[in-house]
């Protein structure tokens, strides 16, 4: 085989070889970044998308096993049903202060200026910060308010569990709960997606008679008809350490640094639009 002697023409050089390879580098950047550039709007789309199926499978409205609900309805469908809405957690009143359809509350969770600091008593459910603002969604049908869901987090055993919970229009009775991420084990603190489990929530009372949230997880069921029946859901068997975050995730959301302010307000204004109807 001949072989090429001519630095300028030998193909197989290290100059050539090296404007090859940084070429393709080049070309490899352009073509991931133009890709991860295209795509963003579509994965920010399937993101929010998933965020829909998960608040509709809290309320109860989406099966975990399909994407269409009763009558063929689709995601985007049965979400028109709910109004989205921002909260001053501290107030329990309404704000503007946010523009729903961008704001993130665990990202604002993060920033001091919109966060509150929760000392070690206050923070049951291990956040370190807890947002200013979250966010609520709510079902209304002809009779009022139908459903509402809130967002709640905290830490199980090997990070936090990330979820919603929904209350019925009686605004104490759970209507579901549901995980759309954590780090429990499978087969232990896993089972939070267990639906039989999941379905458990349903019908538990979130406030005792004083307004206080009084959910139990128990290893050990009270009798059925006993008043502590009430606010009891089986504790998962081999993970007391993901029972217990559980446990305190919702009730630390369901109180006074959570969404308790607000939920006493819209059953005060339940009862005064029920009174004015009867009037
Ligand atoms: C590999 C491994 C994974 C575990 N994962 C969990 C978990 O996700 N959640 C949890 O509460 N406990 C988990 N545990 C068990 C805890 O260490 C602890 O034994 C358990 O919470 C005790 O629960 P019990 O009192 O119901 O038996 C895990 C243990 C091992 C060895």
């Amino acid at each position: 085989m001949a072989e090429e002697t001519g630095s300028g023409s030998n193909k197989d050089g290290l100059r050539n070889t090296f404007s090859v390879a940084v070429f393709l580098c080049l070309v490899c950047s352009i073509v991931v970044s133009g890709l991860a550039v295209l795509l963003k709007p579509m994965q920010l789309l399937n993101k929010e998308l998933d965020q829909k199926k998960n608040i509709l499978r809290a309320a109860g409205l989406l099966a975990a096993d399909s994407d269409i609900g009763s009558g063929g309805r689709t995601v985007e469908e049965m979400f028109a049903d709910f109004t989205v809405r921002a909260v001053d957690l501290d107030t329990g009143e309404y704000t503007d202060a946010v523009n729903v359809d961008a704001y993130d509350p665990i990202r604002a969770a993060s920033d001091s200026a919109v966060s509150t600091d929760l000392s070690a008593e206050e923070d049951i459910a291990t956040l370190g910060r807890r947002e200013n603002v979250s966010l609520v969604f709510i079902k209304t049908n002809d009779t009022g308010i139908d459903k509402v869901v809130i967002p709640v987090r905290g830490f199980g055993l090997w990070g936090t569990l990330y979820g919603y919970l929904a209350l019925e229009s009686d605004l104490s009775t759970i209507a579901g709960l549901g995980f759309y991420q954590h780090k429990e084990t499978p087969g232990l603190g896993g089972e939070v997606d267990n639906p039989k489990w999941k379905q458990g929530w349903q019908g538990v009372q979130l406030y005792d008679d004083v307004g206080q949230p009084a959910v139990d997880l128990v290893k050990l069921r009270s009798p059925a008809n006993s008043n502590a029946a009430r606010f009891e859901v089986d504790a998962l068997s081999g993970a007391t350490f993901t029972t217990r975050g559980v446990k305190n995730l919702v009730n630390f959301w369901a109180g006074d640094l959570g969404f308790r302010p607000f939920i006493e307000k819209l059953k005060t204004q339940q009862m005064q639009a029920s009174v004015g109807e009867h009037r």
